[in-house]
This record gives C-alpha cells, sequence and structure tokens, in this order.
C-alpha cells in the first residue's frame, strides 16, 4: 500500500502525477486554504503534506496527525510553520529555497521601476481620461532609477539577485544584514555592508527582504520610516508584517517618504484601507515567485522534498535536521 499523503491546495498536474506515483493522494482540488479544523481532519490518517503558505502547522493541528511524518511546504518563508511545535512532534519541514530567486528579484525590480517613475499610477490616471495634453513639467515627475542607491535589508539569495540587476542601471549598493557576506559575495553583487541606520538614510530605494519572524515583526516601522530620504522608496516582497503598515501610509500619505511598493501585507488578503485612496504606492496580490515556470519548480522541489522525507532519505531543503538524525 501507497502512504498517504495530503496536498492542501491546487498543484499543477504534472506535481499531481509525481506525487502519485509513489502516494496515496488526498488531494484538495482547490485553489483556496481548507480551514484549520479541515486541514486537521485530513491530515490524521496521513504520513505526509504539500502545504501552502496559507496552512498554519502548529501544535494543535499536529496533535491531530500521529502519523504525520513530513510538512513540505510550497514556498521559502515558512513563518506558516511553528518549526519548533514541527520539531517537538519528530515532523520533517521543508522549504523551497533558491527555485524562485531571480523570478522575486525581477519582481522586486518591477516594484522599484513602477514606484519611482509611477507606472501604475499613471496608467490609472490615463485610464480616468485625464490625459488632456502632453505636459512638459507633468504631474507625473518620477525619480530616477539610474545611478540612485539601492538599499537591500535582508541579504539573502534573493536580495543577492535583486543586487546583481542594479549593475544594469549603475546604481550603488549597500545592504545591512545580521551576518556580513563574504568579499567575493560582495564583489559579486557590488554590493556594501551598512548600518541598519546607514541604509535606512542613504537608500533611494530600499528593499525588504528579512524573513518574518517575532524578531522581524515592523522592522521598518514609524522610526525606520523617519530616517528615510523623503525622496525615498520602500519595496517589501519578503513578508507582511516585517513593514509597519499603519506607519508606512501615515509616511505615504504625508510624503514622509515619496512612495512603495508593496507585494505582501498584514492579515493579507485583507488590506488596510487607508493604502487604497494613496496614489504613492504600487499594490500587487503577494505574486513574488508567481511565473508558471517557478511556481511549477517550487511545487515540484516541495515534491522532491516530500518523496525523499518519506523513503528515509534526508529531503534537499530540511529545515530542521535534527528530527532527520532522531529518526535515522
Ligand atoms: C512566497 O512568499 C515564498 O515564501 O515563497
Ligand atoms: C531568503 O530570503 C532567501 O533569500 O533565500
Amino acid at each position: 500500500m501507497k502512504p498517504k499523503i495530503l496536498v492542501s491546495r491546487q498543484v499543477f498536474p504534472e506535481v499531481l502525477d509525481r506525487l502519485q506515483a509513489d502516494f496515496e493522494v488526498d488531494y484538495h482540488d482547490v485553489d483556496a486554504p481548507l480551514s484549520p479544523e479541515q486541514l486537521a481532519a485530513r491530515l490524521a490518517d496521513k504520513v505526509g503534506a504539500i502545504t501552502m503558505l496559507s496552512d498554519r502547522i502548529d501544535a494543535s493541528v499536529l496533535g491531530q496527525a500521529p502519523h504525520l511524518k513530513a510538512v513540505c511546504n510550497v514556498a521559502v518563508g515558512y513563518n506558516n510553520f511553528d518549526v519548533p511545535a514541527i520539531t517537538a512532534a519528530g515532523v520533517m519541514a521543508t522549504n523551497t529555497p533558491g527555485v524562485l530567486n531571480d523570478t522575486t528579484a525581477d519582481t522586486a525590480w518591477s516594484l522599484i521601476l513602477s514606484s519611482g517613475r509611477r507606472v501604475v499610477g499613471a496608467d490609472r490616471w490615463v485610464r480616468e481620461g485625464q490625459w488632456k495634453g502632453w505636459k512638459f513639467q507633468d504631474a507625473w515627475l518620477g525619480q530616477d532609477i539610474h545611478h540612485a542607491t539601492l538599499g537591500i535589508l535582508g541579504m539573502g539569495r534573493i536580495g543577492q539577485a535583486v543586487a546583481r540587476r542594479a549593475l544594469g542601471f549603475d546604481m550603488q549598493v549597500i545592504y545591512h544584514n545580521r551576518t556580513r557576506l563574504d568579499d567575493e559575495q560582495e564583489k559579486a553583487c557590488h554590493a556594501r555592508w551598512v548600518s541598519k541606520e546607514d541604509l535606512l538614510k542613504e537608500s533611494d530605494f530600499l528593499v525588504a527582504l528579512l524573513p518574518y519572524s517575532p524578531q522581524t515583526h515592523h522592522a521598518i516601522g514609524a522610526a525606520e520610516l523617519a530616517l528615510m530620504k523623503p525622496s525615498a522608496h520602500l519595496i517589501n516582497i519578503a513578508r507582511g508584517g516585517v513593514v509597519d503598515d499603519q506607519a508606512l501610509i501615515e509616511a505615504l500619505k504625508t510624503q514622509r517618504i515619496a512612495g512603495a511598493g508593496l507585494d505582501v501585507f498584514e492579515n493579507e488578503p485583507a488590506l488596510n484601507p487607508g493604502f487604497l485612496g494613496l496614489d504613492n504606492v504600487t499594490l500587487t496580490p503577494h505574486i513574488g515567485s508567481s511565473t508558471r515556470k517557478t511556481r511549477l519548480a517550487m511545487a515540484m522541489l516541495a515534491a522532491d522534498n516530500l518523496v525523499a522525507a518519506l523513503s528515509g532519505q534526508r529531503p534537499p531543503c530540511l529545515i530542521n535536521p535534527e528530527v532527520f538524525k532522531l529518526a535515522d
């Protein structure tokens, strides 16, 4: 008999085929999350699960899933996992780093360009029929991206991919990270380490790329926004909660900073209504990794993780290796 697994959301048919070759799949064939109660009920007899960032895996769910050996998230971020609880339950947890770096870096750049040159606001204005004649000193004077200073808060693999793209725009790149990159990595992305305070003060475009955790909650709030240049733009493609949305709304409303490009939000998909009336913010619905090729690669990597975990091998992207050692 094949091991029983849950796939918590609709995935590409190729991924389902791959999983069905090895497992008896309980498939939630809908692109919407199960409720916490449904999730727990469907995990009750499963040894593995493919999960999404909308699935909370915590002690309560784990307590109702006594056979579970592995939970494999289709995302690089895993703040939907209570990792200590998963580890305590002896369950392997995996994510999908790497395969989405370039796509997510492209998304950061689309928001940098869109925010700096006000593309989305201008598009809206044209559609509203407000364009009555070409103007020299028009309402759409933006910020230059070329030769500006790009700041990156959280210099992981995605941050480095964002930085490498800045070379073509002749930008200066600065970053802040708890641990500095080594010389070779800094050289590869032409980036210079600075303190968080200097990063906030000097960046023309500041990209937040911190993983979300209690330690990074509101890493950019009112005090940090107050240090930024009035001409600066803030880009968040990391996680809602890394930025204090209400403080950002105030900063945008009072033009304390010039603009923002946001792909993630506190309490998403619910949006703080304060964003809606502002024309200096670009809003996208958490599409950082959203190309077909990359979402497929992420789901396939999650499937690889699950296949390895349930066949006694070390999954390629194991978050809690101590569990594997225990099981060995
Ligand atoms: C998406 O947000 C991810 O973490 O992969
Ligand atoms: C995570 O933030 C990464 O850069 O892989």
